[in-house]
């Protein structure tokens, strides 16, 4: 693509996280892995930065490392059957689909060049608009993309408005399926399957998830349970419910939950085909934010490792930015461990104008006295303007207008990436993932500031300088 001069040095331009050259970005969508890159398309209006559905297209990025992307050409078009909504990407191993014309087959029956397939929904009519879904594939690793000509393959379901399918493989070559969750409306979604990715059948439905939009179905090997697997089913706010999965139904065995607690981030969705030797369940989300008088508009949350544990509440996914993020540390901005008393913590840390930062912090939480002095339960920190508290009586933890309560322990753990209009806070490794998004003023020094209460209850803190991805 064109790159002009200014292209990535605007005031409001986040550093460490991706978004679009010029205009809109809202869902990612299509995430898939092949061939050592990441593919991540979006939610695009490539020609104004306000989300419109007369032109809504899909963006598209590619990245070896999930950290720095190089933004291509617009992937997929708006058509005679309407805009692209948003939807999701497989590798068509087995070639269901046909669109492979000249297959290379291995050993095992499994393509060596495989057609890469997109779902997503079109959505003709403005008003009382007409959802289907459709396919279009890729022949040349996810590049250029050309549309089936049979599309919607799956029509407009009754009164819905039905979108967003997540589809993937489930089971082995010969009796396996493609599956596919779709939203519908009112917190509901219907699960459909296909052997081919061009005829599908409805299987099942779920009501009551408690969140609308952009569902994903995964399944997880339970991290503290060795041998033990768990499917959650999720939607596009971050609530989320954890069950069985026989490959028609989703049974949920946990009610609505949340790790992101109505955050900035909204509509996750995970990445397929990451090879067996990697396993990771790999997330991006749309971060949500306001971006006055820039060229573009909204950016991408810092991917993030969902993990499934099993705790003393029952079975609970915890979100934490994967490891890739920290080849950024650039410098060390700031350190203090209480162990070594040559550091000293000061009440103010200066940042540098724009410099994104990543933070680790670990509080021992010293609850002594607590109740006798009211000003003495919060341990607060500003950052960028933005308050951080978290409350020792309650374990409440709060960014902006943001709150969430923390599973109680002698410690707190936090990761705080904080760039120039947002910051990301991961409590306890990803117990809570809390996303918040404000408007830098870029006249204001970039200062961290903690009282003195709150310092007392520091026992390590150590504040990097992120490289800029741009
Ligand atoms: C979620 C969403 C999706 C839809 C897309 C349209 O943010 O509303 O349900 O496909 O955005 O841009």
């Amino acid at each position: 693509l064109f790159v002009d001069k200014g292209m990535y040095k605007e005031a409001l331009r986040p550093q460490i996280h991706f978004t679009p050259q010029r205009g809109w970005l809202n869902d990612p969508n299509g995430l898939f892995y092949f061939n050592g890159k990441y593919h991540m398309f979006f939610q695009h209006v490539p020609f104004s930065t306000t989300w419109d559905n007369t032109t809504m297209s899909w963006g598209h990025a590619t990245s070896t490392d999930l950290v720095h992307w190089r933004e291509h050409k617009v992937a997929i078009q708006p058509d005679k059957l309407g805009v692209a909504f948003s939807g999701s990407a497989v590798v068509d191993w087995y070639n269901t689909a046909g669109f492979q014309h000249k297959p290379i087959l291995d050993s095992d029956g499994k393509l060596e060049n495989p057609a890469i397939v997109v779902l997503y929904t079109t959505v003709s009519g403005r008003y009382n608009a007409t959802y289907g879904q459709s396919i279009a594939y890729s022949l040349d690793q996810g590049i250029s993309w050309t549309k089936y000509e049979g599309n919607p393959v799956l029509p407009y379901q009754k009164e819905g408005g039905d979108r967003d399918p997540k589809v993937f493989w489930y089971g082995d070559k010969t009796n396996g399926k493609w599956i596919m969750p779709l939203y519908i409306k009112d917190n509901s979604f219907s699960i459909f399957s296909s052997k081919d990715l061009k005829n599908w059948e409805k299987m099942s439905e779920i009501a009551d998830l408690g969140c609308n939009e952009c569902p994903d179905l995964i399944q997880f090997d339970v991290d503290n349970k060795p041998g033990i697997k768990k499917w959650v089913f999720w939607g596009g706010a971050g609530c989320y419910m954890v069950g069985d999965f026989d490959g028609i139904q989703f049974k949920p065995e946990t009610s609505s939950l949340t790790v992101n607690y109505g955050g900035a981030d909204y509509a996750g969705q995970t990445f397929s085909n990451i090879p067996k030797e990697d396993g990771r369940i790999i997330q991006i989300s749309w971060l949500r934010g306001g971006y006055p008088g820039m060229p573009f508009s909204q950016a991408m949350t810092i991917p993030r490792e969902l993990r499934l544990k099993e705790t003393g509440d029952g079975y609970r996914l915890n979100s934490y930015p994967v490891q890739e993020i920290n080849r950024l540390r650039e410098k060390t901005l700031y350190q203090y461990d209480k162990a070594n008393r040559k550091t000293l913590l000061r009440n103010e840390i200066e940042l540098g104008k724009g410099q994104a930062v990543d933070i680790d912090l670990q509080l021992v939480l010293d609850r002594h006295g607590i109740g006798e002095e009211p000003h003495r339960d919060i341990f607060e920190m500003e950052i960028l303007g933005q308050q951080l508290t978290y409350h020792l009586h309650t374990s409440i933890l709060k960014i902006g207008a943001l709150e969430a309560q923390v599973p109680k322990q002698q410690n707190l753990q936090l990761r705080i990436i904080v760039d120039r209009t947002s910051v990301e806070v991961f409590a306890n490794g990803g117990e809570v993932a809390l996303s918040h998004s404000f408007v830098s003023d870029f006249s204001k020094e970039q200062i961290i500031k903690i009282n003195d209460f709150s310092k007392e209850q520091i026992q390590y803190m150590k504040v990097y300088g992120m490289r800029s991805i741009w």
